[in-house]
């Protein structure tokens, strides 16, 4: 039943959306099907694949469904070694964690999982579209609406844009920190399930701190098709992905570093205190930007599982497969495929606890939901988070701080990691207040 909810919640907005369609709209999203098999056909044929492992399902009647037993979950327990460097030695002091160890570790995430974001990228020049003078439940705020126009004179033919809204605590007269979210877009005439939640915007203006929408979609598609369009098809000029490529993951990180170049610009903001949040694939998205730029003070990565803080080692709801079929592979990069065939899990130089150790020693907050979120994989996340432990130690700091998985509800943050598992399923709603309060406690802002 629980499954069958968590199901429904997934394909409620595609099942509204499928009611409302023109004749014109299901025809385009046959178009982008096509294209995407096409281009998933063809990096297959780039690495010399012919043939990938299935994914696992996520209905339990399903033909190979999920793994959900907990005996069975760890076929490969042990990980690789963070505090070894490729050549054998022993890593034992800050600095050779950072001047060595750290860029091996880079260099495999973006040559194996995520690809190499492109150097040289195209300048992006911030518009604000509109500012207004609005009310957020009682509080008077100021709201920024921003385009990201990419510099595309090398390729005229692809446009890119960014859109971002950033929302200010007028009250505040001294640079507030922010948090920004990575926003789905639902399709039009979707509206969310109700919820009696105070909206996370109205949290964190309450605090005094400013509220950032940022939308991945708007700069890279959320689809195989669009990796020749947005800002990788832009770089490419139009042509298909080499494997070592750049995927949507790192294409979205990109655009959340830029919107913190814009920060820094504004006066009204403290741009050593800004946190990135994303849900589930935002989740992973929120985790690839912690991970890769070191100016992020923390984060809320919500629900990410495989791909994101989940241990791609685990055999327990989604697993690799699933990533590299061609509803997802464009999130990754065209050379992480071949861990779904020929190679395997355990074939990976990486895995979560490795991305983990690139966001320490800063501080950030593991979100999960019970009842309804096992396809992320909650504990296979708190593994990692235990798993890159040594590297927060080094750096003299308590990473997670504890080995056991807590209980429903029961918050860890004596450490630079917060987790919290609340009982509602695929959702964030019910962390929010957790989250900003360990952002408050750990970049002490209160
Ligand atoms: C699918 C996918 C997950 C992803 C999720 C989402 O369930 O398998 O990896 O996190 O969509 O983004 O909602």
């Amino acid at each position: 039943m629980k499954k069958l909810c968590f199901l429904v919640y997934l394909l409620l907005p595609m099942l509204v959306f499928a009611q409302q369609r023109t004749p014109e709209q299901d025809s385009l999203i046959a178009q982008t099907q096509r294209k995407t098999k096409a281009d998933h056909a063809d990096m297959l044929q780039q690495l010399g694949i012919k043939e990938l492992r299935p994914g696992r399902s996520g209905n339990p009647n399903g033909t190979n469904p999920a793994n959900y037993d907990e005996s069975k979950a760890n076929p490969f327990p042990n990980l690789p070694e963070l505090l070894t460097l490729n050549n054998g030695k022993k890593v034992s002091t800050k600095k050779q964690w950072e001047y060595h160890r750290r860029p091996e570790i880079v260099k495999i995430f973006d040559e194996e999982i995520y690809g190499i974001t492109p150097e040289n990228l195209p300048k992006v020049n911030w518009v604000l579209q509109s500012t207004k003078n609005e009310k957020m439940g009682k509080y008077d705020v100021n709201v920024l609406t921003y385009k990201g126009q990419v510099d595309n004179h090398l390729y005229p033919s692809i446009s890119v844009n960014i859109d971002l809204t950033i929302t200010l605590p007028t009250r505040i007269k001294k640079p507030v920190p922010v948090v920004m979210e990575f926003a789905f877009v639902f399709p039009p005439g979707f509206n969310p399930p109700p919820s009696n939640e105070i909206p996370w915007k109205e949290q964190v203006i309450a605090k005094g701190w400013g509220a950032a929408v940022i939308i991945p979609a708007s700069f890279q598609a959320d689809n195989g098709a669009g990796l020749t369009e947005g800002i990788i098809g832009l770089v490419n000029k139009g042509k298909r992905r080499s494997p070592s490529d750049w995927g949507t993951l790192k294409a979205w990180a990109w655009g959340a570093s830029k919107a913190l170049d814009l920060m820094e610009t504004i006066p009204q903001i403290n741009a050593e205190k800004v946190a990135i949040m994303g849900h589930s694939r935002f989740g992973k998205a929120a985790a690839v930007t912690m991970a890769y730029d070191t100016r992020f003070a923390t984060g809320y990565i919500a629900s990410s599982g495989e791909g994101g803080l989940k241990l791609h080692r685990r055999d327990f709801g989604e697993i690799v497969e699933n990533i590299a079929g061609s509803g997802l592979y464009h999130w990754m990069s065209g050379s992480f495929l071949k861990y779904a065939g020929p190679k395997g899990w355990n074939d990976l130089p990486i895995d979560a606890h490795s991305l983990i150790s690139l966001i320490a020693p800063r501080p950030f907050f593991i979100g999960v939901g019970n009842n309804g979120d096992n396809w992320t994989d909650p504990k296979g996340m708190f593994m990692a988070a235990v798993g890159a432990e040594p590297v927060y130690q080094l750096m003299g700091k308590t990473g997670i701080g504890a080995t056991e998985f807590p209980a429903v509800e029961q918050m860890i943050d004596w450490g630079q990691i917060g987790f919290r598992l609340h009982p509602k399923g695929h959702v964030t709603g019910p962390n929010w207040p957790s989250f900003i309060e360990f952002m408050a406690k750990k970049l002490k802002l209160d």
